[in-house]
């Protein structure tokens, strides 16, 4: 095979080792693909949840799946966009012909969300997996078409990652599935920066009350810093805490963003009878929870998940992008940390502690 190009990319060997960076071998864009050399990319609770057993994908793995770039080479018959666009990765990217994509719920789309699959490049010679078929922690990917979404130049490329994840899943939850109305009240568990989206868009959606939760101290400043009304310290009083501010009822909306049994049980005894939660973490298989019987029919609420945002990426990014330029959505409070590539096991160790929210790669 001729072509391709070396790059430098995050890689995990094995789940119980450290990632590195190291050398891998991409492809030269084929049909319908095209080539990104990133210039952002944000370190996301789910690369880690790739190597710490909450996933169990394969190996070996190129992590990273939050990014923007610039287009600089397109494969054979690609019209979606051409050499010098800005573009921020999809890794849901909707095949738009499935049952779900024709009931418009792209995010459910049968072709996607797969933790890792092989797209022709390799490291040491030997196939390699590419987290959400992007693998965007190195300095290029090479991608389906459909798979970037153009954005306007003037996006920093920093916030521009951000928007591919965090920022997607976040605001989604609280605008396309919860429908958050003024002058509501809501709780968000979980202060990374999916949580801390979540709180971005429930004040914009003037939400009364917002309530947020993290299991320090650590993240008051930052929860505030992104429009929350509270902090509360994840204890053992925090379901009382949270009615307290209530007259009693509970919050309407819980948003669970953790992705542990143990945070949606407590995200549903913090909401008012007939309120909804909404789980935006992403879990592992076999942590359960357990709810009454009684109290599911009693309370009348109701427990959903929010899958990417339940969004259309190829409609809400750029939607978000110009909320940015506006002026009408301010993602900087999320980046806590400025890091180099050769930084990123570091980042992973820091989420796996709870500390800050997003660390952004700069290429
Ligand atoms: N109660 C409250 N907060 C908690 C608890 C708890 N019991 N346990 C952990 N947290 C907090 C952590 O301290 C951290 O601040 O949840 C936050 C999670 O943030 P990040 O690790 O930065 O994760 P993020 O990238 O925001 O993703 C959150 O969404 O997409 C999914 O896979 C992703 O499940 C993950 C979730
Ligand atoms: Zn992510």
């Amino acid at each position: 095979m001729s072509g391709g190009r070396t790059v430098s990319a995050l890689l995990a060997r094995r789940a119980d080792l450290s990632p590195t960076v190291e050398q891998v071998r991409l492809p030269d864009p084929g049909p319908g693909e095209v080539r990104v050399r990133i210039r952002a990319a944000g370190v996301c609770h789910s690369d880690l949840s790739m190597i710490n057993g909450t996933l169990a994908p394969s190996f070996p793995l190129a992590l990273g799946h939050e990014a923007a770039g610039v287009v600089t080479d397109v494969g054979p018959g690609t019209d979606r966009v051409s050499g010098g666009e800005h573009v921020v990765l999809n890794w849901s990217p909707a095949c738009r012909t499935c049952w779900h994509c024709a009931a418009g719920r792209p995010w459910f789309c049968d072709t996607a969300g797969r933790p890792s699959s092989a797209r022709g490049a390799t490291a040491d010679g030997a196939a390699l997996h590419v987290t959400l078929g992007l693998g965007a922690l190195a300095e290029e990917v090479v991608v389906p078409q459909h798979a970037v979404i153009p954005v306007p130049a003037e996006l920093p490329f920093d916030q521009a990652a951000l928007l591919g994840c965090a920022v997607l899943t976040g605001v989604g939850a609280v605008r396309n599935t919860a429908r958050v109305a003024a002058g509501e009240s809501v709780v968000v568990i979980g202060l990374g920066g999916v949580g801390l989206s979540a709180v971005l868009a429930a004040r914009d959606a003037g939400a009364e009350q917002i309530l947020a939760v993290d299991v320090t101290e650590s993240k008051h400043a930052l929860a505030i810093a992104a429009g929350a009304t509270d902090f509360l310290v994840s204890d053992g009083g925090l379901v009382r805490s949270i009615r307290a501010r209530t007259d009693g009822r509970g919050v309407d909306h819980a948003f669970e963003c953790v992705g542990r049994a143990t945070t949606i049980e407590t995200a549903w005894r913090s909401v008012r009878r007939g309120g909804g939660v909404i789980v935006v973490g992403m879990g592992a298989r076999d942590d359960v929870i357990s709810l009454s019987a009684l109290d599911v029919f009693h309370s009348g609420r109701v427990l959903r998940s929010s899958v990417y945002g339940a969004a259309d990426p190829d409609r809400d990014v750029p939607a978000l992008a110009r909320d940015v330029l506006a002026g009408d959505l301010d993602v900087t409070p999320l980046i806590t940390h400025r890091i180099s590539l050769a930084e990123t096991p570091a980042a992973l160790d820091r989420l796996a502690r709870g500390e800050g929210a997003r660390s952004v790669v700069s290429f």
